[in-house]
């Protein structure tokens, strides 16, 4: 058993799908590891750790000939994977509703493309959950980013010269990435305030000594939907939510937008108009950027000025933290392959309720159902 880790190649990803740890761990289970060189350098792993891990370190074609399973961040390209097996299984966040084309073209060419983050969200899956531990540090970072942007302190502070009163700080969408965004801001002195539209989070934002702020007279979500995820909210909803922030925003100096619908294009929750009403100076920093954005006007990969607020849209927050991104995704995929680890055949072997929801191709067809519906 053969397991390639490839060089990242898409512009600014500066993570790696394996770690030294991981290597160690995977040749524990007998397997083989050939790294591509160079891979880990972004992220601080240079060759010389992943070959003292047991790995070999070699060009891409090295790698990738007779792998048989091929482990990335992001999904490469299915025409640089010559050598790999045929069925060999590709392993990374495959984006597959974005990159449906890529899909296809790994179902052409025989691959068996595992997308993590179709993982489900079940107790037993939360250690192979990428979603989650890149969200984790996307929410801390977020809160840093609004900090280097924003030309005053975060924490009330009483000086010789007078007193500097604390920043606010607004946090929309509290699931992974919110709730360590409250976390962070609270840790450096914000006074925070934070809504979702799941009404369990409202527990959680009190828990972490912040503020909730709910539409109160229109049903939300109940609980957890599917997954724990939300789904679009009704047009009623949508406005109550809309009068509830231009109240709350103007009075805020840093808001941090996280939400997202799987499969669907992030909401708007922010509007020019209500971006007019802030003071210059505020920083708002929209998550959700990639995904079509929380916040209009905002540009991903840029930092932009609108009536006076910057509006902070960086791409791939998790990978400006490549070093500790990578240690965790790279977990991810271990306890993931590892989990399933079939000591008999020295491969892994899924069983049905996480393979079927993360296999996207199979014997040259695209055989997920979300992709298929
Ligand atoms: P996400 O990244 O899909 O969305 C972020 C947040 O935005 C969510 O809390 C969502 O409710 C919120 N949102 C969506 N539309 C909104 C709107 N119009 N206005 C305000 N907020 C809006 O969600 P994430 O972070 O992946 O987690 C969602 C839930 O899943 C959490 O409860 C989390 O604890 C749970 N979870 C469970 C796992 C497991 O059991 N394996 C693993 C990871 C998360």
């Amino acid at each position: 058993m053969k397991i390639a880790v490839l060089k990242e190649t898409a512009a600014g990803e500066r993570r790696v799908s394996a770690t030294a740890e991981t290597v160690k761990k995977f040749i524990g289970l007998g397997a083989t590891v050939a790294v591509e060189s160079g891979a880990g350098e972004a992220a601080s792993v240079s060759d010389q750790n992943f070959a003292d891990a047991g790995a070999s370190v070699g060009s891409r074609a090295d790698t990738l000939k007779d792998a048989d399973i091929v482990l990335g961040v992001q999904g490469p390209d299915p025409a640089s994977l010559g050598g790999a097996r045929p069925g060999a299984w590709i392993v990374a966040g495959l984006n597959p509703f974005g990159e449906r084309a890529r899909v296809d073209a790994y179902a052409a060419a025989g691959y068996e493309a595992l997308a993590m983050e179709f993982m489900p969200r079940i107790t037993r899956a939360q250690s192979m959950d990428i979603l989650s531990s890149q969200s984790n540090l996307a929410g801390y970072k977020a809160v840093l980013d609004a900090a280097a942007e924003y030309g005053r302190a975060f924490p009330m502070m009483m000086t010789a010269a007078g007193t500097i009163s604390a920043a606010k700080a607004f946090v929309m969408g509290v699931g992974v990435a919110g709730l360590q965004a409250i976390a962070t801001a609270r840790r450096l002195g914000a006074q925070v305030s934070a809504t979702d539209v799941r009404s369990a989070t409202r527990e959680q934002i009190l828990s972490l000594g912040a503020k909730p702020i709910f539409v109160e007279n229109v049903a939300g979500i109940e609980g957890e939907g599917s997954g724990g995820y939300a789904t679009e909210m009704s047009e009623e909803y949508q406005k109550a939510q809309a009068e509830l922030v231009s109240s709350h925003i103007a009075k805020q100096d840093i808001v941090i937008t996280t939400a997202l619908i799987p499969g669907r294009p992030a909401p708007r929750l922010i509007s020019d108009a209500q971006i007019a009403t802030m003071r210059p100076g505020s920083v708002i920093v929209d998550l959700a950027v990639e995904a079509g954005g929380n916040v209009e006007g905002s540009v991903a990969g840029e930092v932009v000025s609108v009536h006076g607020v910057k509006i902070v849209g960086h791409k791939n927050v998790a990978g400006r933290l490549a070093a500790d991104a990578s240690a965790l995704f790279a977990r991810n995929l271990f306890n993931f392959l590892s989990a399933f680890w079939d000591k008999e055949k020295g491969a892994p072997v899924l069983d049905e309720e996480i393979g079927d929801a993360i296999r996207l191709t199979q014997g040259g067809k695209v055989v997920n159902p979300r992709l298929l519906g």
